[in-house]
C-alpha cells in the first residue's frame, strides 16, 4: 500500500506530480480551452456573480488565500477568504450574487457544512471543491469541482493540497474567460504553463536530499518560523501548519512584509527562519522587498533557509541555505515551493521517531464543530 515508502505521506508527497496531473485532466481540449462540464451553475449567474467567498479549513483556507491571489487577479472579482469555523458567527454579507467556493479534502468537515449550509440559506450558489466523491460537502453544494489526487490516507494533507490549488486555479481561468475579463491567448498561456507543472514538481522531488540532510540535523530545533509575501504567504502559512502537526515543534507563519511590524522581535542569534522568495522576474519589485528581509534577519543571526527560483543569486550572501526551485508564473509558485516544507515537516518529523501518518490528537475528518 506504501508502495516502498516508510509512510503513506511520503507516498502522497511521491505522488503530487501525478495529483496535479490528474486533477488537470480532460478539463481543458487541445487548445487549451477550458471544458468545467461538472460546474452545472447557470453562466448567467456566474456572469453575475460580484463577489467570492472562499470557505475551508487548516490546509484547505491556505489553498483558498492561494485561490484569492489568482482569482482576483485573473477576473477581478473580489475574494474573501474566511475560516467556515468562524464564517457563520459574525453575520457575513452573502446574498445570490455571492458564489462561495468550499474546499474540503475530506469533504465531511463540520465546520465547513454548516458555514455552506448558512452561505446557501443566504441565497448564495456554492461550488465545492473536493478530493471524496459522494461526500456531505459535494453533496449539499450547487456543483462539485472534485480534485483527483486520489485518497489521502496520511492525517496531513500534502497532495490533496496542491490538487486543491490546482482546481483552484482552473475555477479561476474558467471565470475570467466567462467573464470577459483576460484575452484568450492569455489563458491558453496560462493553461499551457499549468500543464508544465507536474514535470515541475517531479523536478522539486528529484531533488531533495538538502533538506532531508537539513531536516535530520534540525531535529532538536524547538522554534521555526516561516515568511513569505503574495502567494508565498499561504505557503508560509502551509509550512508552519505541516511542522506543528508532524514534528510537534513550534512554527509560525507570517507575512514577510509585516516582519518589522512585530515578528521580527523574535528573531535571535540561530533562529531557524524560512523565507519562501518570489520570482526575481516578477512585477512589483516584491523580490527585492523579500530579499532585503532575509539581509535584516540574517543581521541578527538568524539561520535563514531561502527558498528561491533557479537562478535567483541576489539571495546567496545572505542565506545559511538556497533551496532552489524551477522556475514557474508567479501565480502557479506555490505548487512547487511548499514541496521541500512538506518534506521538511515529514523528514524531521521521521528523524524524532514520530509517527507521520497519525500525528497526535489529531484526524483525518474533523467531524464536529
Ligand atoms: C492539515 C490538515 C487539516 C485539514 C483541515 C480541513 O494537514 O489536514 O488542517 O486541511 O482539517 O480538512 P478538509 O480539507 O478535509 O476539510
Amino acid at each position: 500500500e506504501k508502495g516502498g515508502y516508510s509512510s503513506f505521506m511520503a507516498k502522497e508527497i511521491m505522488d503530487q506530480p501525478q495529483a496535479v496531473a490528474d486533477t488537470l485532466l480532460g478539463r481543458y481540449d487541445v487548445e487549451g480551452n477550458l471544458t468545467l462540464d461538472e460546474l452545472r451553475i447557470d453562466e448567467a449567474v456566474l456572469r453575475s456573480v460580484d463577489k467570492i467567498v472562499v470557505l475551508a479549513a487548516g490546509t484547505s483556507s491556505y489553498a483558498g488565500m492561494v485561490a484569492k491571489y489568482a482569482i482576483e487577479h485573473w477576473c477581478r472579482i473580489p475574494v474573501e477568504v474566511e475560516l467556515s469555523s468562524e464564517f457563520r458567527y459574525r453575520d457575513p454579507v452573502v446574498n445570490a450574487r455571492t458564489l462561495v467556493v468550499a474546499i474540503s479534502q475530506s469533504g465531511e468537515t463540520m465546520d465547513t457544512i454548516m458555514a455552506l449550509r448558512h452561505a446557501r440559506e443566504q441565497g448564495a450558489k456554492v461550488v465545492a471543491i473536493c478530493n471524496t466523491h459522494g461526500s456531505t460537502i459535494p453533496r449539499e453544494s450547487d456543483a462539485a469541482l472534485y480534485t483527483h489526487a486520489g485518497p489521502e490516507i496520511a492525517v496531513a494533507s500534502t497532495k490533496a493540497f496542491l490538487a486543491q490549488i490546482t482546481a483552484c486555479y482552473l475555477l479561476g481561468l474558467y471565470l475570467a474567460r466567462l467573464r470577459g475579463n483576460k484575452f484568450d491567448d492569455e489563458i491558453r498561456e496560462i493553461v499551457g504553463q499549468l500543464q508544465a507543472m507536474p514535470d515541475k514538481i517531479q523536478k522539486v522531488l528529484d531533488g531533495l536530499e538538502q533538506v532531508r540532510t537539513m531536516a535530520r540535523w534540525m531535529a532538536d530545533t524547538r522554534s521555526v518560523l516561516f515568511l513569505g509575501r503574495h502567494v508565498g504567504f499561504p505557503v508560509a502559512m502551509e509550512g508552519a501548519l505541516k511542522l506543528k502537526e508532524l514534528a510537534y515543534i513550534h512554527a509560525e507563519g507570517f507575512a514577510a512584509g509585516e516582519l518589522k511590524h512585530g515578528p521580527i522581535a523574535l528573531i535571535e542569534p540561530g533562529q531557524a527562519v524560512f523565507v519562501i522568495v518570489p520570482s526575481p522576474r516578477g512585477r512589483d519589485s516584491l523580490h527585492a522587498k523579500v530579499v532585503s528581509n532575509i539581509q535584516e534577519i540574517n543581521a541578527r543571526g538568524a539561520r535563514t533557509i531561502v527558498i528561491a527560483e533557479e537562478g535567483d543569486t541576489d539571495v546567496v550572501p545572505y542565506a545559511s541555505e538556497v533551496i532552489y526551485v524551477p522556475q514557474t508564473p508567479t501565480l502557479l509558485a506555490p505548487l512547487v515551493t511548499v514541496v521541500p516544507l512538506q518534506v521538511f515537516a515529514c523528514e524531521l518529523a521521521t528523524a524524532k521517531g514520530l509517527d507521520v501518518d497519525q500525528p497526535r490528537n489529531l484526524a483525518k475528518s474533523v467531524t464536529v464543530e
